[in-house]
């Protein structure tokens, strides 16, 4: 074992002294496989010494190198999982994915390991499967989880309640549970901006009152709930809940976006397959709002600067217990109408469209008040609707099958 270090600072070397006989000791441990309580107390006390002399500016490469580094992904090989993979292993996490491929596809794994030229450890396993899941956390020891997993769509939830109650729901209770018995207290669960409901005014503050107008929406709701009564129950839990606006976009490399199963609902991927001749018409679901054209205002964000906020919340998570909603939007909204020019600029043709009636449970305006994220992670959106739309785009025509 040998460490050389170059530096004038006290707390530099009194870190790397520290390392040097925690590093024997551990040798010794191996060697000898000697697990002794003794040993084991003595290098706990040399954790919490080198803890109290670690400056802060160290403490970012610190705490990723030696003592979170393996994250479970749940639901990864979706839209914003698979992204927050990239940016994950980007910041040297290692990564295990888990999904059971509902709404994604086995090919994101390969070219989530394309893009970052690491490899990572993939299950195809149904987070409701709570031998499957134990199996996992048996397999490899998980620092924290990020939570995407989940059923997502608005209209089929209202249709099948029980399924979107018993997989999402279940689905964490289950997570939580099997976290517990392998002594794995960190989550970041992604909620949504659903959960301010029909009767805040934008811009969202996280201390507004929640509250949901379909199944989709209560099981944020409810599971903000359950992470909440978790911290309560056990001190040392810590739990972020991200609440994302409109995620759009895609990877620079246009190797992975959101390849939605059937017609979608949402209106930026329902404008990408207008533009790729697949759908005829845009139908714009309301002109007469209160909003400066008349069309529904959101707050798009990047899905690259979405999964820069999961890099942040781990870090947050790593360092602070108890539980926190932020929000991850940029702040700014956009209507219908500035999109479909947005992206008629990136595809370089008319997007076809036509003004509909008000889609049921549809607000005006929806946008975040980003400044809690910005204080907590020192975190901010920096991609605007323009390049959005541009790399949406990018993705669509290079994938015309989506991802296969
Ligand atoms: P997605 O459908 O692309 O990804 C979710 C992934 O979870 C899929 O790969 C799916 O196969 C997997 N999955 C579903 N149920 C599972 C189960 N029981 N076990 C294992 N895997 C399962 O969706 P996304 O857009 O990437 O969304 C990720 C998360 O973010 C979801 O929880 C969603 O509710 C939330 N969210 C999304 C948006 C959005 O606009 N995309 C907005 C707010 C919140
Ligand atoms: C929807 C969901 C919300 C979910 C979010 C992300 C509803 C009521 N809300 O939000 O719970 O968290 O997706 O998954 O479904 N639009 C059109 N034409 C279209 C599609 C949309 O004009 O074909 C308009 C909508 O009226 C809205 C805006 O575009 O004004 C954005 O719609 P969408 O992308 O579906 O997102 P949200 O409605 O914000």
């Amino acid at each position: 074992c040998v460490i050389s270090i170059q530096s004038d600072e006290k707390s530099d070397c009194a870190i790397c002294a520290l390392d040097l006989i925690s590093a024997s000791l551990r040798i010794y441990i191996i060697i000898l496989n000697k697990y002794s309580t003794f040993l084991l107390n003595l290098q706990l006390h040399l954790a919490k010494i080198k803890k109290i002399y670690y400056n802060n500016k160290y403490r970012n490469i610190y705490e990723r190198t030696y003592i979170m580094s393996r994250i479970l992904v749940t639901g990864g090989t979706g839209f914003i999982g698979s992204h927050t993979c990239v940016e994950l292993l980007k910041n040297n996490f290692e990564i295990v994915v888990m999904d059971n491929l509902s709404n994604s596809k086995r090919a994101a794994v390969d070219r989530i390991e394309k893009i970052s030229g690491k490899k990572i450890t993939f299950y195809k396993t149904d987070m409701c499967d709570y031998d499957g899941v134990t199996q996992i956390f048996k397999e490899n020891s998980i620092d924290a989880v990020v939570h995407f997993a989940g059923l997502k769509a608005v209209g089929e939830s209202v249709k099948m309640p029980l399924e979107y109650y018993t997989n999402n729901i279940h689905g964490t209770l289950v997570l939580l549970r099997v976290m517990r018995e392998n002594g794995c207290k960190r989550i970041v669960f992604s909620s949504s901006a659903t959960v301010y409901g029909m009767n805040n005014v934008a811009p969202y503050t996280e201390d507004m009152p929640t509250s949901a107008t379909n199944p989709y929406g209560y099981t944020k709701v409810m599971i903000e709930q359950i992470l909440k009564d978790c911290c309560v129950a056990d001190a040392e839990m810590s739990v972020v809940a991200l609440r994302y606006f409109n995620p759009i976009g895609a990877h620079k490399s246009g190797l992975i976006g959101e390849d939605p199963n059937g017609i979608p609902n949402n209106l930026v991927p329902y404008i990408a397959q207008v533009a790729a001749g697949k759908l005829e018409q845009l139908s714009v679901y309301g002109n007469d709002y209160d909003t400066p054209d008349g069309t529904g205002v959101r707050d798009y964000i990047h899905v690259e600067d979405l999964a820069s906020g999961h890099v942040c919340a781990i870090d947050y998570a790593m360092k602070n217990k108890g539980f926190e909603a932020v929000n991850l939007g940029t702040g700014k909204g956009s209507s219908v109408l500035e999109v479909v020019a947005a992206y008629e600029k990136a595809c370089g043709k008319p997007i076809n469209k036509r003004i509909a009636p008000r889609r049921s449970g549809d607000i005006a305006t929806c946008f975040a008040d980003a400044s809690k994220a910005k204080k907590l992670f020192g975190w901010e959106a920096k991609a605007d609707i323009d390049e959005m739309c541009a790399d949406s785009w990018n993705f669509t025509k290079l994938n015309p099958n989506g991802i296969n």
